[in-house]
């Protein structure tokens, strides 16, 4: 049996990936097919958390425990949502794969083919994370994720810092065998007092060591 070291823990978790409109018809997007996130979910669920999962689309169901769940596309979308439910909220995990950039002017006309190169000029979205970094009380506890080809540790560690953030877990994307589309994975969580590996495992699994770390930082 699961213990129940979430119950009274209100919990927003972002997933999957975002979409940033061009036209009606063309979009860009990031790689993520959401699973960390909501496996996240569905463990948090079932240790007594109330969770908020806040989701751009996926292939997934959302997790039968699961009560708040809502469904985005833009990253403006799913920022003022995470905004809104963050103010409530214990613990903040950041699961999804923003789009940095969205297009500055939308199309509302599908764009037609005509010369030789297409110049779309894009602008920046907010990050969700580390304006949550800015607002958070003492207590709230804000999670992120950095996906990395290289230097992933230490690119973490300045992501934890950059986002005042008190927890990063970190993988290597440039790995084949885990990640992205993978049901496994293979993470190093870092915080201020240091780093923890979790060795190769389901995504599932790896969803409970990282539940045990969040929780032993707020028992503490
Ligand atoms: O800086 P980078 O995008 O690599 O950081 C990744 C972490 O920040 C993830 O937890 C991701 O969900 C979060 N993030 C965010 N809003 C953004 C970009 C990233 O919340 N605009």
């Amino acid at each position: 049996l699961a213990p129940k070291d979430y119950e009274g823990k209100k919990v927003v978790i972002t997933a999957g990936p975002t979409i940033e409109p061009i036209d009606p018809v063309r979009s860009i997007t990031n790689r993520s097919s959401g699973k960390m996130g909501y496996e996240l979910a569905r463990e948090l669920a079932a240790r007594g958390a109330e969770v908020y999962l806040i989701s751009g689309p996926t292939k997934l169901k959302p997790p039968f425990l699961v009560k708040k769940f809502f469904s985005v596309e833009s990253v403006d979308e799913m920022f003022k949502l995470t905004l809104k439910f963050f103010k409530e909220a214990d613990i903040a995990i950041m699961a999804a794969a923003v789009s940095d950039y969205k297009v500055k002017n939308y199309s509302n006309k599908k764009i037609k083919k005509s010369s030789e190169n297409l110049i779309i000029e894009l602008e920046k979205n907010p990050d969700i994370l580390k304006e949550l970094g800015k607002i958070k009380n003492n207590t709230q506890i804000t999670v992120g994720f950095a996906a990395e080809t290289n230097d992933v540790i230490e690119y973490a560690n300045k992501k934890l810092i950059n986002k005042n953030a008190d927890i990063i877990v970190s993988n290597d994307v440039s790995r084949k065998d885990i990640g992205f589309d993978s049901n496994q994975n293979e993470v190093v969580l870092i915080s201020k007092d240091g780093e923890k590996h979790v060795e190769k495992s389901s995504k599932r699994d790896i969803s409970v060591a990282i539940c045990n770390y969040i929780s032993s930082k707020f028992s503490k």
